[in-house]
């Protein structure tokens, strides 16, 4: 499915400028990472940090960025400030039952390629290879600010989900195998296109059951 040109690999630290470039494109109204904060991801998990990359240049055109928790310790409407421990992935838990998605973002002029679709493969088959319960994320819904006077949180990702509207983000997501679990406000505390709003999304490891301690007794 992914064009010749580009193939999903792990982040090594020669990626991290060009990871900064892109986030500062994609996220104009946030501080990109830097290198310091990109080294610690490494460091912290480095077989959870893919990068997909340009073949024919060797430069990284999109990333998803991912840690292990126990979501029992956070609450499901939880910012990314306290689930990421404010982007430094200090609170990975190697014995976390949830891969969670940090961040997935392709450079603009790589995008509708399907690298967010291989990128998402390349993370559920890290949970697949660790035996992880699930993987959780939060979809921004950059559709949603234009309408949000109009429309309550909860309609218009009902309307994504059942196909009536179209969301840059979410719609991919949900393509992408992704499930919404609720929408929730306040998850990115500068992202007026989604209205700070965004939606918990998960996807369930079908070959593996929850963890013991989630058993009904
Ligand atoms: C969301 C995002 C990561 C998607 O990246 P992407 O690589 O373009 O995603 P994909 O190519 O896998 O899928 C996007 C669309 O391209 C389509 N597509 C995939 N391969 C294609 C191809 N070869 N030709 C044409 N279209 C294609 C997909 O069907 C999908 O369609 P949809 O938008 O109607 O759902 C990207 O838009 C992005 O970086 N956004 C800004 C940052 C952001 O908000 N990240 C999400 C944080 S929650």
């Amino acid at each position: 499915m992914l064009p010749c040109d580009y193939r999903v690999r792990l982040m090594q630290p020669a990626d991290y400028a060009r990871i900064g470039e892109i986030c500062r494109v994609v996220y104009p109204h946030d501080t990109p990472y830097t290198p310091a904060e990109l080294a610690e991801h490494h460091a912290v998990f480095p077989q959870g940090q893919f990068v997909a990359e340009h073949v024919p240049t060797g430069e990284a055109v999109g990333v998803h960025f991912t840690l292990r928790l126990r979501m029992a310790d956070y609450h499901v409407d939880d910012s990314w400030d306290v689930l990421t421990a404010r982007g430094t992935f200090g609170d990975h838990d190697p014995n976390g039952p949830t891969l969670y998605g940090a961040d997935v973002f392709v450079s603009p002029e790589h995008q509708h390629h399907g690298l967010a679709h291989a990128l998402t493969d390349a993370t559920r088959g890290l949970v697949v290879e660790e035996l992880l319960w699930r993987m959780v994320g939060a979809s921004r819904l950059p559709g949603y600010g234009a309408v949000a006077g109009a429309v309550p949180a909860d309609d218009y990702v009902r309307a994504v989900m059942a196909g009536e509207r179209t969301d840059p983000v979410l719609s991919a997501h949900l393509k992408d195998g992704w499930s919404v679990v609720r929408p929730i406000h306040g998850y990115l505390q500068h992202d007026p296109e989604s209205a700070n709003w965004a939606a918990v999304i998960q996807w369930i490891n079908p070959a593996c059951p929850p963890p013991l301690e989630m058993a009904l007794r």
